[in-house]
């Protein structure tokens, strides 16, 4: 005759059709249950650990390799809206959208600078401040490499350097691109 443990609770659930209790359907479900939420986990921490770009603003962004950027290099990707650009040694992304009145500032070969047409603020390559309204420098994303890859995070804008900050060179190399009075020439910051 089987004897029974006095410490363990008995199953006085009915069993089902399959011969299965219904404290063991739960019991199933319940280890079901952490089964998934480990595997939920397990990808969490791995998508923190292995960003996996998704190629649009608001996430992990793709910008090439390390060697599509010998010194002086600035490409722009529309969809992660920032460009990244290549000086004093080291790479940089920068926000598409100035910190004065929020336009899309374009990148002037001519000059080498960043002039945005809306009020004349200029930036050197580095997206510091030369001129104009803008209260900072151009605002920027995170960046790591992966290997020998290149990956922008466009989750949080960092601010700008303040007016004043220069480390790299600011002399415009050739003619400015934006129209008007202040076209190819040093206008007083405001
Ligand atoms: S928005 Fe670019 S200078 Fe005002």
């Amino acid at each position: 005759m089987a004897s029974h443990d006095p410490d363990k609770p008995k199953d006085e659930s009915p069993p089902t059709e399959g011969g299965v209790s219904r404290r063991q359907v739960l019991n199933y479900a319940w280890k079901a249950l952490a089964v998934g939420l480990l595997v939920e986990a397990g990808w969490t921490t791995y998508d923190i650990l292995n960003p996996q770009p998704s190629g649009a603003f608001g996430g992990v962004v793709a910008a090439g390799h390390v060697e599509d950027y010998p010194e002086g290099t600035v490409r722009f990707f529309q969809d992660g809206r920032f460009y990244v650009a290549s000086t004093g040694g080291a790479l940089v992304a920068l926000y598409q959208k100035y910190p004065h009145l929020g336009c899309r500032v374009p990148f002037c070969d001519s000059s080498g600078r960043f002039e945005c047409p809306c009020h004349g603020s200029v930036y050197n390559l580095r997206g510091e401040y030369i001129q104009g309204p803008a209260p900072r420098g151009m605002d920027r994303f995170g960046m790591k490499l992966q290997g020998d890859r290149v990956l922008v995070d466009t989750s949080s804008v960092v601010e700008g350097p303040p007016r004043g900050v220069s480390s790299v060179p600011s002399d415009a190399k050739g003619p400015s691109c934006v129209a008007g009075p202040g076209k190819g020439q040093e206008a007083k910051p405001t």
